[in-house]
């Protein structure tokens, strides 16, 4: 039997329940073993505020969007943290391992923590997507499937209204989301952080399919720079690592290619809805593959690693190999999709 601490942190995202639940499902039939849920991320590590969790804590739970335990952006070395304060509270609680379910910032964390000895595992999160070394992230696939619903709603409207059509979606440093929703909406102009282009080029892709008797669909990432711009559109002031709040970039280029276009332009910034709300069917069966591979790890004392996909496997990857560089979108997919802009 292993006691096993579980915490959820960074930016929630659908399907964090199913791992939740894979893993104290997984360990209770196969191992024997008992669970402790730390609130709010690395918040409920450093203040010691911790749930037990059994079979009944996780019943049902696969279907629902957030997180039962809670999330927050907290860095666990922040003032009064560190290795000794978390293994101390870990001490505390009798708990032998921690896994980890978070981003890139929670797994260079949970690598930190690692090398001073703290026994942990990571499984990767974000809808973003942005994760290396695993090939998806769960929550993503359902941020697409959200994305591209409203997008399809906004292209009717727009067709009433002969408008122009632009839908802001998440992707802080990459297009992922933008790109797959752009895709599958055949948009016109598909604008992430990984590429530039300028005001006269948007203009130029919404004009043509205007021009065919179309509704123009321009998809926008949050973390879309234009070129003449040096930073991602922000107006909303820092989150709690000082990273700028990002959205509304979106609203900044309608009236730019209302102007430039003559053609009467509407802007939506999809925002949290992209995260919230039941995960899709793909994402449960991930993050419930990903949770039990999780204990797997765990039982095999597989210190310091991420339980990752590599096309349909479960596979471990050290952790230092998840973090420091980001998976952004590979210039041939950019390409691809560039073909049919305009
Ligand atoms: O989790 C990633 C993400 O959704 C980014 O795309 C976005 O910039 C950020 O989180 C928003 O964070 P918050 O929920 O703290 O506003």
């Amino acid at each position: 039997m292993t006691r096993i601490g579980i915490l959820t942190s960074g930016g929630d995202c659908p399907g964090l329940n199913a791992v939740i639940r894979a893993c104290v499902l997984r360990g209770i039939r196969g191992y024997g073993d008992e669970f402790v849920g730390f609130i709010d991320g690395w918040r409920g590590v450093l203040d010691g505020v911790a749930v037990e969790l059994d079979w009944r804590s996780v019943r049902g739970i696969s279907k629902l969007g957030g997180t039962i335990l809670g999330t927050s952006r907290t860095s666990p070395f922040e003032e009064g943290g560190g290795p000794g304060r978390v293994a101390a509270v870990l001490r505390e609680h009798r708990v032998d391992a921690l896994v980890v379910i978070g981003g890139e910032g929670t797994l260079t964390a949970a690598k930190l923590l690692h090398d001073e000895g703290i026994h942990i595992v990571g499984v990767p999160k974000t809808v973003d997507n942005d994760i290396s070394a695993t090939d998806y992230t769960f929550g993503f696939d359902t941020a697409v499937e959200i994305a591209t619903e409203a997008i399809d709603r906004l292209h009717t409207t727009g067709e009433s209204h002969h408008r122009c059509m632009v839908a802001e979606v998440m992707g802080r440093h990459v297009g992922w989301i933008a790109l797959h929703a752009g895709m599958a909406t055949s948009a016109h102009a598909i604008l992430i952080p990984e590429q530039r282009a300028s005001i006269e080029e948007i203009c130029d892709w919404v004009r043509k399919p205007f021009e065919r008797g179309r509704t123009p669909i321009v998809v926008v990432a949050e973390g879309f720079v234009p070129e003449g711009m040096n930073h991602a559109h922000s107006e909303r002031g820092l989150d709690a690592f000082d990273r700028p709040r990002l959205g509304g970039i979106g609203e900044m280029l309608a009236p730019l290619i209302e102007k430039g276009t003559g053609i009467e332009t509407r802007s939506t910034t999809l925002g949290h809805i992209q995260r919230g709300g039941t995960p899709s069917a793909s994402d449960r069966v991930l993050a419930t593959r990903l949770g039990m591979a999780a204990v797997d790890a765990v039982h095999d004392s597989a210190w310091g690693t991420m339980v990752a996909t590599r096309s349909t496997a479960i596979v471990r990857v050290e952790l230092v190999e998840a973090i420091g560089k980001l998976k952004t979108v590979p210039q041939d997919r950019y390409d691809e999709a560039f073909r049919l802009f305009g």
